[in-house]
């Protein structure tokens, strides 16, 4: 068992059963730039509000999650409102993203900088990325304190530099601090129609 799956078991153990997850800002706020059809994937999904926002918008869908206790949760409300939602138990460490696979990709309010390049390799050409996450330069009583989960300046738009920006957000303490979208960036960025896959890359 992951070292940590205890600990978000017990979160979703406690978490009210009313009500619905609601979707990430960056889906809520760009959600004209999904497909009409299509596969989609929540990743780190949670109890799967993105999920299910993009299930209900007719997307097949896959929601990855360590904790059984979300994952079970999450597979009750597919099957009550009859979604197209594939819920699974998943260690994302252990099991690598099949490459190519998915037209759209959520990641919200988690951060493992070693998945990054995956979650691109995992976008279909003019597949969209969906990310939003904790930044650094934010409220310390807001969000995680470890900076290993945390954005530094820029790196959301820098690593995923091979995508193509179509939305991005990271307003950190400039300005009027009361206002805005403030404590995480977002990013909607798109795989180029000719990019390049990286099994091609490797069989050169
Ligand atoms: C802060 S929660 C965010 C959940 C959801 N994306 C949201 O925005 O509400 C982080 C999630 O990452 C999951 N997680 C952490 N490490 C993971 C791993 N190695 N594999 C799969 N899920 C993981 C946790 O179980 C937890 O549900």
């Amino acid at each position: 068992m992951h070292p940590i799956q205890d600990k978000w078991d017990g979160i979703y153990g406690k978490a009210s059963a009313n009500g619905r997850p609601e979707p990430a800002l960056v889906l809520k706020q760009y959600d004209y730039l999904l497909p009409g059809q299509g596969r989609a994937l929540d990743l780190a999904c949670g109890l799967g509000g993105n999920a299910l926002f993009l299930a209900e918008r007719g997307l097949s869908t896959t929601a990855w999650d360590l904790s059984a206790v979300a994952i079970a949760r999450l597979r009750q409300v597919a099957a009550d409102d009859q979604l197209d939602l594939v819920c699974e138990v998943r260690d994302l460490e252990k099991e690598p993203m099949p490459q190519s696979s998915f037209d759209v990709v959520v990641v919200s309010r988690f951060l493992d900088r070693n998945m990054n390049r995956s979650l691109a390799a995992a976008l279909r050409p003019g597949g969209l990325l969906y990310f939003q996450t904790f930044v650094a330069d934010k409220d310390p009583a807001i969000g995680p304190v470890n900076s290993a989960y945390l954005l530094r300046e820029n790196e959301l738009a820098s690593t995923f530099e091979d995508l193509i920006l179509r939305a991005y957000c990271e307003a950190g303490q400039t300005g009027d601090r009361a206002r805005g979208f403030r404590n995480e960036a977002l990013l909607v960025g798109q795989k180029p129609l000719n990019a390049v896959e990286q099994d091609d890359v490797e069989k050169r």
